[in-house]
């Protein structure tokens, strides 16, 4: 099959580029010759329309609203599998029969504490810290702690980092919670399933007994899966760009949480809650509308828009009914922030404004109300984002490290700043 190519005429000369397919979504141009050839580069700030690799994990089709992991809908994953299947998904690429599905669950469950000595960095940090400083600080001194796991050449070593980071986030995020709230700290239990773990680690204290409610550990798992991983966003281009350069897993990872943290990123769910809370009821909706909409008025809605959704998130939608599973049970059904979330889901929805941008709630919208509702301050909703996506970040790093075609990752820009000069001596300036 002839190849397809696309031309581009500058002046009086065409060149010619390769036009690549994939399985699904749009083709690419191959412009890595561009510069070469003319002598030339794209323009393309924030990457609107630019592929920074291939890749075989996550597929987002956005006009549809549609996400797959490896080809499995996000839908059928939340309700029909759970986090650590959709791990083992995420990074092998198929899902697991019940032996690879058992030992990978007890590879896992088997590093889930952190060395003693890393509770020691937490006393550095003031109590009222927030948790995404301590997460990140924590995360990039791991590799300080697990060198023998930091050689990115060495497959056993990918593999080894890979698990521990997948199996020691909970620790690491649940430590920080215990912190802020100077509790102390709570030890992972082999016995309890990984969102079931996270929860004890959260919320036991050693004074009495604590059992972890089954349908609340069922959310929390399916938060976990519904973050897992999404494309190359912006911290998991970060973590690609740090691992291009050999960087160590344990420093990328950290860079991707310090990505995250960002509230047009995954800072944007305890942004989210703090604006309901704001709104505070349904009559001042309109008035938060047309600030939103108001351009000399930086505020935006947060859990509203995304750039690659332009339909509904498919995230939000089942996030929207666990919130609605979680408040029942707690009964707290008429919870006040989830009805002014629903409220304002609908008249935004109705409003031209956001119809002509194809504005909709994104998997930040919901997932704080039931974050609020299990008892988590919103200090810790990026927190535990940045502990759903490490899997994604690790699933992705190990494909850019593993991929034949890996180079440093170094863009190019547009100078428009001063031509050449001589440097003036301080007497004549
Ligand atoms: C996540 O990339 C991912 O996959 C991210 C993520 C993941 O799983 O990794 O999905 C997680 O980060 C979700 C997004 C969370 N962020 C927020 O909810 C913050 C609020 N949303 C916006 O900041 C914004 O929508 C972004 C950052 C999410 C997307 O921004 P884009 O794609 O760069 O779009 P844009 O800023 O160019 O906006 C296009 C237009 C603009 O108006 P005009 O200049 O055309 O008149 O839409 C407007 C924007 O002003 N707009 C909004 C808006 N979002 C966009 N107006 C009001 N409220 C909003 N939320």
């Amino acid at each position: 099959m002839t190849e397809k190519k696309a031309k581009l005429v500058i002046g009086d000369k065409e060149y010619e580029f390769a036009i690549l397919d994939g399985t699904m979504g749009p083709s690419v141009i191959d412009i890595r010759s561009l510069y070469s050839q003319t002598g030339m580069f794209t323009y393309d700030p924030g990457f609107t329309s630019t592929a920074s690799c291939d890749s075989s994990i996550t597929y987002i089709d956005g006009d549809k609203g549609e996400l797959l992991y490896r080809g499995y809908p996000i839908d059928q994953l939340a309700y029909d599998s759970h986090y650590l299947e959709v791990c083992y998904l995420l990074l092998y690429g198929d899902l697991p029969n019940k032996t690879e599905l058992e030992e990978f669950e007890n590879r896992v469950t088997r590093h889930t504490m952190m060395h003693e000595q890393m509770h020691g960095f937490y006393n550095g940090f003031r109590r009222d810290a927030h948790p995404m400083a301590i997460v990140c600080g924590v995360v990039g001194a791991m590799a300080a702690f697990y060198h023998d796991s930091t050689d990115i050449t060495d497959p056993e070593q990918r593999e080894i980092a890979s698990i521990r980071m997948i199996a020691k986030i909970p620790t690491i995020v649940a430590a920080a919670y215990k912190y802020s709230i100077g509790q102390p700290f709570v030890y992972p239990r082999n016995d309890l399933d990984y969102a079931s773990n996270f929860l004890h680690m959260c919320f036991s204290v050693p004074a009495e007994e604590y059992k972890v409610d089954p349908i609340l550990a069922r959310a929390m798992d399916r938060i976990f899966t519904l973050h897992a991983d999404h494309e190359q966003n912006a911290s998991t281009s970060t973590v690609r760009l740090s691992g291009s350069s050999d960087a160590n897993p344990f420093a990328c990872i950290a860079a991707g949480v310090a990505c995250l943290w960002g509230p047009a990123h995954g800072g944007a769910n305890e942004a989210a809650l703090n604006m309901l809370r704001e709104i505070g009821t349904v009559d001042r909706i309109p008035e938060y509308i047309e600030k939103a909409k108001d351009k000399n008025d930086p505020f935006r809605l947060m859990g509203f828009g995304h750039r690659v959704y332009k339909s509904y998130d498919p995230r939000a939608k089942v996030m929207q009914e666990s919130a609605k599973e979680v408040l029942d049970l707690l009964g707290v059904e008429n919870n006040p922030t989830l009805q002014v979330a629903k409220e304002l889901e609908k008249i935004a929805l109705e409003d031209p404004y956001f119809i002509k941008r194809k504005l909709y709630p994104n998997v930040d919208f919901y997932s704080g109300i039931i974050l609020d509702a299990m008892g988590f301050p919103t200090s810790m909703f990026t927190a535990i984002f940045a502990l759903s996506r490490t899997v994604g970040w690790i699933a992705q790093w190990k494909e850019m490290i593993a991929d034949k075609q890996k180079k440093i990752g170094r863009p190019r820009q547009l100078y428009d700043g001063s031509v050449k000069r001589d440097y003036v001596p301080l007497d004549e300036r």
